[in-house]
């Protein structure tokens, strides 16, 4: 069993864990060590434990300097990464690396969830996550609506089957011409966060809906989405005001309070903004009625996370005690819907040393910044990593991907341990990667082709 780097997240008010990842439970024989068929031990795809202690197959080890964060509960629930068997009966197969194998069941389960852990929030899938078809597909089935940022998302998801009128046309930066042709299309729920793109909307959706995007702080996420969209509130009142004026339908304001948000006291932070607004305009007969919770909903990487049940009840009475009439609630995951359903399988190129004396390796896999792996800019999104040799005596490494670029290192501060066994052929598995990955792929940088995806 391989201990994972213990990045410091404020994952619980009792401390940070030490954690491993679950064990393969045995090895198939043959030329190389294999994965094994079976599930790892644990129940469903996913740890679903009451406390930390309780999580079966991680070791949580207490450290002093805890961060603390806003609890919902004594107790808190947590999830961790996992294969199923679906995935691992696939991946037994060695399909070409690399490759993100999702399953499907994942991603309902999850959207299921969210939906009985936010019971007056609309799911609008944010397509940005993983825009895949057989994915979408299976959402319109569930009766998700789709938060885009394109016109090809929207079109992915009409195709699909997915209704315009569910259909949130989400980014705050439009050109004029998609506006009309979305319009054209069915869709009349608009984002803005600029004068500019008001008078856009205006002009190319006349009459739709529209919500402002107000700036709120990404304290607390690891993936945080601030500066570049939002306007404060003062200049939010005044667009509002301007949208009624400009015949456009005031609907309500979004925020997103940044992508894997490990605190959901952040959401406090934010619908405090948005209900002093939502006062304020009233006052001025601007009667809002959508408060858009935006994405932030973690997947559990490296350590685990709080359920999406604990997110949905603290959201819930934050915005049972602000708003003295239930607003319209709309809720856009993109990493929680598919993040824990995917797995990015890879295979081991090159080991290696800088020289003799090193102790630490370098690991050079088929997967890397250019074919998937963005998100491991910074060391941001740091993937649960599985090998076959896991259990094997280990060693510190630097992984990187195979492109002839420089920037193309995936951890090298991150203190990843892999085993010192791990040779050219080995594959790697990295779990959680069902988000933000296939999409982030160039075209072929270096020759390299983009990530093959299967739908299970
Ligand atoms: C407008 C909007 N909504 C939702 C999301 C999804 O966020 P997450 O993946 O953190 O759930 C994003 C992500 O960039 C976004 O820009």
């Amino acid at each position: 069993m391989r201990a994972f780097p213990c990045p410091s997240l404020p994952f619980c008010s009792s401390g940070n864990f030490l954690h491993r990842a679950p064990s393969p439970a045995g090895a198939v024989t043959g030329r190389r060590p294999g994965f094994p068929l079976v599930e790892s031990p644990m129940r469903s795809h996913a740890f679903f434990a009451d406390a930390p202690s309780a999580l079966p197959d991680l070791e949580c080890e207490e450290r002093a300097s805890a961060p603390t964060l806003s609890l919902v509960a004594p107790a808190p629930q947590w999830v961790a990464p996992g294969l199923t068997a679906k995935m691992a009966a696939f991946l037994a197969e060695e399909p070409q690396t690399p490759c993100l194998v999702v399953d499907l069941d994942v991603v309902e389960d999850n959207f299921r969830r969210l939906r009985a852990a936010l019971p007056e929030a609309e799911v609008f899938y944010a397509v940005k996550a993983n825009p895949a078809r057989p994915l979408l597909a299976r959402l319109v089935g569930l009766g998700s609506s789709f938060d885009t940022a394109s016109l090809p998302e929207i079109d992915m998801c009409l195709d699909v089957g997915a209704d315009p009128a569910r259909i949130s046309y989400g980014n705050t930066i439009k050109k004029a011409r998609d506006i009309a042709a979305a319009y054209e299309r069915g869709v009349r729920l608009y984002a803005f966060d600029a004068e500019e793109e008001l008078e856009k909307i205006a002009q190319h959706a006349p009459g739709s809906q529209v919500f402002c995007r107000l700036f709120v702080d990404n304290k607390g996420a690891q993936w945080p989405l601030s500066r570049k969209f939002g306007c404060s509130v003062r200049m939010a009142g005044d667009l509002l005001r301007k949208a009624q004026s400009l015949g456009l339908e005031p609907h309500g304001l979004s925020f997103h309070v940044g992508s894997q948000q490990n605190d959901p006291g952040q959401w406090d932070v934010a619908l405090s903004l948005v209900a002093g607004l939502f006062a304020e305009l009233a006052e001025d007969g601007i009667h809002l009625g959508m408060v858009n919770l935006g994405g932030g909903l973690p997947t559990p990487y490296g350590a685990p996370v709080m359920t999406v049940e604990a997110y949905g009840a603290k959201i819930q009475e934050t915005v049972g005690r602000l708003f003295p009439t239930r607003p319209r609630l709309i809720v856009e995951p993109g990493r929680y819907m598919g993040g824990n359903a995917g797995i990015l399988e890879t295979e081991v190129v090159l080991v290696s040393r800088k020289d003799q004396a090193e102790e630490r390796r370098w690991v050079y896999v088929d997967a890397g910044r250019f074919n998937g792996l963005a998100e491991t800019e910074g060391e941001a999104i740091v993937y649960p990593m599985v090998s076959p040799r896991d259990g094997d005596p280990d060693g510190p490494v630097i992984l990187a991907g195979p492109t002839c670029d420089s920037v193309d290192i995936l951890y090298d501060k991150s203190g990843i341990r892999l085993p010192l066994s791990l040779r050219a052929g080995d594959r790697l598995r990295l779990l959680s990667a069902g988000a933000y990955t296939t999409t982030y792929a160039s075209v072929g940088f270096n020759g390299f082709s983009p990530i093959k995806a299967h739908y299970l």
